[in-house]
């Protein structure tokens, strides 16, 4: 089986992959895990750090991914103001990253550059867990759930 990106392995299967919000949520916070260790693994100077750069970078892009693909075309039809705000708030994580891929790479991420980013990745998962994935675990197609379970697990 191969690796996940953006999710823990905790050996579920069936019945967590129908259900949108366990898998997004879950995941949200292994890739709030993966930044804490590699802030911990920059301060020390790891070894690790170009891979746990890695699994955050690829986490959180299969994760933006799943949603804009499968989830937010449906959404956007219900709801266009939230729809695009959340592509908006994805617009800037993405933006960040490439600002602490850089700052990573010269091991010199500051202070109140993660402590921003980690605050708005936490906002986002937060809005998302209010309306988007209970949208979505009430109204979407089932196969659209299973698509984005499938994208974040088979990379
Ligand atoms: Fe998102
Ligand atoms: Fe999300």
């Amino acid at each position: 089986m191969q690796r996940m990106t953006g999710m823990p392995s905790t050996g579920k299967s069936a019945s967590s992959e129908d259900h949108l919000t366990q898998f997004m949520t879950a995941s949200h916070r292994h890739l709030d895990q993966v930044f804490s260790n590699l802030l911990g693994a920059l301060e020390v100077n790891a070894p690790d750090v170009r891979e746990l750069w890695t699994e955050l970078d690829h986490g959180l892009a299969a994760h933006m991914e799943a949603e804009e693909r499968y989830v937010l075309p449906v959404f956007a039809r219900v709801d266009p103001d939230e729809a695009v705000a959340l592509l908006r708030e994805h617009g800037e994580i993405r933006q960040q990253l490439l600002e602490l891929g850089v700052a990573v790479d010269l091991h010199s991420i500051r202070f109140e550059q993660s402590r921003r980013f980690i605050a708005a990745l936490r906002a986002h998962a937060d809005r998302e867990d209010r309306l988007l994935y209970r949208w979505a675990d009430e109204r979407l197609d089932r196969s659209l759930i299973a698509a984005a379970h499938h994208h974040l697990t088979a990379r």
